[in-house]
């Protein structure tokens, strides 16, 4: 496949460092030295739809394609209000979608495993123009008394519409099962036979142990990739990292030994936006006109599973 469009879409509401040290203690100099972030987007009166309705709309007429156009549709999200009808269904009712849709939760790297899907599907010959959108809120997961994870996260959409090509060079996905590094448990409704103990807990995380599987995991893949397709670091023009803490995009960076001009960021302005991350930062790069045909992005995110990825595709 190839990439016909991007487009992004952000909540209205900025919160700085400073402001987060008024709620909490914490202060600027800690968020910005542990993690680079200076201030993130975050919903308050926006519905997460509505954003990923704007982002999918804004990739759409980049690409030059209607919404009939598209014949499947792939919608990246960890959590929203709905438990049904999935995000997929109520995008794909307000921008006029009537192609098959899927939501898939596969945290941080939701955007590499919705290319695998979506690469798969065309290559089987089951649709030729994809729409994929990524929609996180992780604000509404966190503890906002709790400052070791609040303070992390962004909310925001990122969308990609993709039409015939062989531009996608290769992916590989990832799992090492260890539901207990980061996880959020939601209490369902109560039924009269209930007897089992239930709880509500919100977002939790090992934050040194994450660090170190994203950090692994990311130059893994992208070792295994590159040498699986015969491409050297020289050729890759960009990386396109999962934004969730500059610190673990320095580390991944050392360790490939490649420079910091082929690491694009937007860590500082947003936080972790969990799945949309990557694809907000396609965007942003896109229309800074920062590609050119021909270059070789690769895309490597981490996250909650855990899970990685990594994607290497040709602009
Ligand atoms: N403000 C001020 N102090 C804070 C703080 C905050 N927001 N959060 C934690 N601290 C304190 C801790 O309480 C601790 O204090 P103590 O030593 O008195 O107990 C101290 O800072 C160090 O905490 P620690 O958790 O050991 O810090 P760290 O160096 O591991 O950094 C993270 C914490 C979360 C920034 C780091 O572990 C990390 O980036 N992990 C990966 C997280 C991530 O990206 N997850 C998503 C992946 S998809």
């Amino acid at each position: 496949m190839k990439i016909l469009g991007t487009g992004s879409s952000l909540p209205h509401k900025v919160v700085s460092n400073d402001d987060l040290s008024k709620i909490m203690d914490t202060s600027d100099e800690w968020i910005s030295q542990r993690t680079g972030i200076k201030v993130r987007h975050v919903i308050s009166d926006e519905l997460l739809e509505d954003l990923a309705c704007d982002a999918a709309l804004k990739a759409l007429s980049m690409a030059g394609k209607t919404p009939q156009d598209i014949e499947f549709f792939i919608c990246s999200n960890v959590v929203n209000e709905y438990t049904t009808p999935s995000l997929s269904c109520i995008i794909s009712s307000k921008i006029g979608l009537s192609c098959p849709c899927i939501d898939i939760n596969c945290a941080c790297p939701g955007f590499i495993f919705s290319l695998d899907v979506a690469d798969s599907y065309y290559k089987a010959g089951k649709a030729n123009n994809i729409l994929i959108v990524c929609a996180d809120e992780p604000t509404r997961m966190c503890d906002w008394n709790d400052r070791t994870t609040s303070v992390l996260f962004g909310d925001g959409a990122g969308a990609v519409v993709l039409g015939p090509g062989d531009n996608i060079k290769g992916i590989q996905l990832h799992s090492l099962p260890a539901p207990d590094k980061i996880w959020q448990h939601r209490l369902l409704e109560s039924t009269p036979f209930i007897t089992k103990s239930e709880m509500n807990v919100p977002l939790q995380m090992k934050g040194r142990d994450v660090f170190k599987f994203a950090v692994n995991a990311s130059t893994a893949d992208v070792e295994s990739m590159l040498a699986k397709l015969g491409i050297s670091k020289g050729e890759v023009s960009y990386y396109i990292v999962h934004q969730a803490n500059m610190r673990i995009i320095d580390a991944i960076k050392n360790y490939l030994g490649e420079p910091d001009s082929k690491f694009p960021t937007n860590i500082a302005d947003h936080g972790n936006s969990s799945s949309a991350s990557c694809t907000i930062l396609l965007d942003e790069c896109n229309h800074n006109g920062m590609f050119k045909s021909g270059d070789l992005l690769v895309f490597s995110a981490f996250g909650a599973g855990l899970l990685s990825g990594v994607a290497v595709l040709e602009w």
